[in-house]
């Protein structure tokens, strides 16, 4: 318990509040508390780096600096960071472009998926000095003036989203996935690694985008978000887990489990 917490506890006490109720108010405080600093730290880095014009201060003292001349969204950007910097935070802190998300900021979600000379890359694990004199898209750059990217269009159509804190990553990660195929690329579940299909199966594109994580679950609309750009028309929605063959399977289980 921090020094103000027990001073406010002793408060309470002197006032006559019971703990139980002044842990629950406690509790409360502290959700809203997380939410509002979550809020307040979008609002200022993105505040900051539209003041600065995209500057940002130099590193302080005895910190290794680099400096990293990028293209990002098809402007050219020249920082000078301390070289520990990430290229998400670069571009969230420096640039304020907050449209790609951190998770888990270990490699494991894909919310920080951001494009790097045509390729994926997750964001957090790539320092931002790796990225010098490439070109970066993420997120904001991906549409085409007012005119939303073909994917992005998909997303919205198939409600590829619930919460949308993984979309920008799961769009930058379908992108560059099609891509990917057109140069015949093999993934895990290609069975002819000589002559990898350029038109993915719905197997092969979950394969691929497996390093995408998506808490609400909308894998289906996603899929299917995918496949109606790559194939370039409509696709029936398949609900995987509502299908005929998996209903079977569930039932198998409920009648071994005795339910
Ligand atoms: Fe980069 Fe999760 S934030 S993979
Ligand atoms: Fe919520 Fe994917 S839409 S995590």
């Amino acid at each position: 318990m921090t020094r103000d917490e027990r001073e406010v506890l002793d408060e309470m006490k002197k006032a006559g509040v019971p703990r139980r109720e002044f842990m629950k108010m406690m509790g409360g405080a502290g959700a809203g508390l997380v939410a509002a600093q979550t809020l307040m730290e979008e609002q200022t880095y993105a505040q900051a780096a539209s003041l600065t014009g995209g500057a940002t201060a130099a590193p302080a003292v005895g910190v290794p600096a680099v400096s990293v001349k990028f293209m990002v969204n098809g402007a050219e950007k020249t920082l000078t960071l301390d070289a520990r910097v990430t290229l998400l935070d670069a571009m969230r802190r420096h640039l304020g472009l907050t449209g790609s998300k951190k998770g888990c900021d270990h490699g494991q979600c894909g919310a920080c998926t951001m494009i790097v000379d045509g390729r994926r890359v997750l964001s957090c694990l790539t320092l931002a000095g790796q990225a010098d004199g490439k070109k970066v898209t993420t997120i904001e750059g991906i549409a085409t003036g007012e005119e939303l990217h073909p994917m992005q269009a998909a997303f919205i159509e198939c409600d590829g989203f619930q919460c949308g804190y993984c979309t920008p990553g799961q769009i930058c990660s379908a992108v560059a996935l099609l891509d990917e195929a057109q140069r015949g690329e093999a993934s895990y579940v290609t069975e002819d690694l000589q002559n990898p299909p350029k038109q993915l199966s719905d197997d092969e594109v979950r394969e691929r985008m497996s390093g995408n994580i998506c808490r609400c679950a909308a894998y289906p609309q996603i899929l299917k978000a995918i496949q109606k750009v790559h194939q370039g028309r409509p696709v029936a929605q398949d609900w995987g887990f509502a299908g005929p063959k998996h209903l079977a399977a569930m039932k198998e289980e409920a009648r071994h489990a005795g339910v």
